[in-house]
């Protein structure tokens, strides 16, 4: 029987695995949450593998406050990037299988087309360039292993923008949100079942994978969509913005062409408006 070994499973990701695994009875999962399985702890990380006899890790571990890591640099390395190489060393010495989640912040943004994953990566942003850095420690190390960069995450669970904006239209705050970013939302229950179809279905076609909900958007797109399908934008005081400062630049365009997971893994595109109706009308967030 494959068993599973999730770690970050408080985070959204790994709260979207945990409600889809039943679907997967066959499958045999184990979920840490960073107190119970710290990945930094390479002490940890060999104690807990050699207690357990996993077929697969999905690691959804990560520093994933974009802003922070620009003043934060070491801590994102040292999460995003080393402690991903111990991972990917001891999953290489156990013949365990690693899947991983990186972004499309890996890119600059310069490209108006979708990236593809033979695209140069140039990240633009201290998360970004740290993601990259854990992806190219495990093509170094690992055979066996699955990267999946994803973008604009979101879900009914943690911080994301769907949860923002749906805060800040209760509470009758304005909305002022950038057109500047062009990209695909990704509702992380439609990443879940993709990591958790690739294990069930044995594949072999091991390498670096795009994996989002498919069309694009601006960051004001989504608003309006998140808005409209929760039916508050008549009440909402939405607004463009062009020059939205933050600490992190972020690139101009970051759209992923899913092909290569289509046609090599089986993964549906899921269209991201039609994907995000259907989160707001099942969950009420
Ligand atoms: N969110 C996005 O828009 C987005 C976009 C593209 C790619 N991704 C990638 O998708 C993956 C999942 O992201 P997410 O949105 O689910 O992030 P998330 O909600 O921030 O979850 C990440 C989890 O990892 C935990 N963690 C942090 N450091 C850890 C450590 N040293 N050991 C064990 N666990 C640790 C966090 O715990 P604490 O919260 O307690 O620190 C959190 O529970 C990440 O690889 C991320 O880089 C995300």
């Amino acid at each position: 029987m494959k068993k599973i070994l999730v770690t970050g499973a408080n985070g959204q990701l790994g709260k979207c695995i945990q409600d889809a695994v039943a679907e997967y009875p066959d499958l045999k999962f184990v979920f840490v949450s960073k107190d119970e399985l710290d990945i930094e702890n390479t002490e940890a990380l060999l104690r807990f593998f050699n207690k357990n006899n996993f077929t697969h890790c999905i690691n959804t571990a990560a520093y994933t406050n974009v802003e922070k890591a620009e003043s934060d640099a070491e801590k994102a390395y040292a999460i995003n990037a080393e402690a991903v190489k111990n991972l990917a060393t001891i999953c290489t010495e156990r013949n365990v299988v690693l899947l991983h989640v990186s972004t499309d912040y890996v890119f600059d943004g310069k490209k108006n087309t979708a990236y593809l994953e033979s695209d140069a990566t140039n990240p633009i942003n201290v998360y970004g360039a740290s993601k990259l850095k854990g992806e190219k420690y495990i093509e170094e190390i690992c055979d066996r292993y699955f990267i999946l960069r994803t973008s604009w995450l979101y879900s009914q669970y943690g911080h994301n923008f769907l949860k923002t904006i749906l805060n800040h239209a209760e509470a009758g705050k304005p909305l002022t949100i950038t057109t500047e970013q062009t990209g695909t939302p990704t509702n992380a229950n439609n990443l879940a079942e993709a990591l958790l179809q690739i294990i069930a279905q044995d594949s072999t076609k091991y390498g670096v994978y795009h994996y989002s909900n498919s069309g694009k958007t601006t960051w004001y797109g989504f608003a309006e969509a998140i808005l409209l399908g929760s039916k508050k934008l008549k009440d909402a005081n939405l607004a463009k913005i062009n020059h939205y400062r933050t600490f992190a630049a972020r690139p101009a365009f970051s759209v992923l062409d899913n092909t290569k997971a289509h046609n090599n893994l089986k993964l549906n595109y899921i269209d991201w408006r039609e994907s995000l109706q259907s989160l707001i009308k099942q969950v009420s967030i």
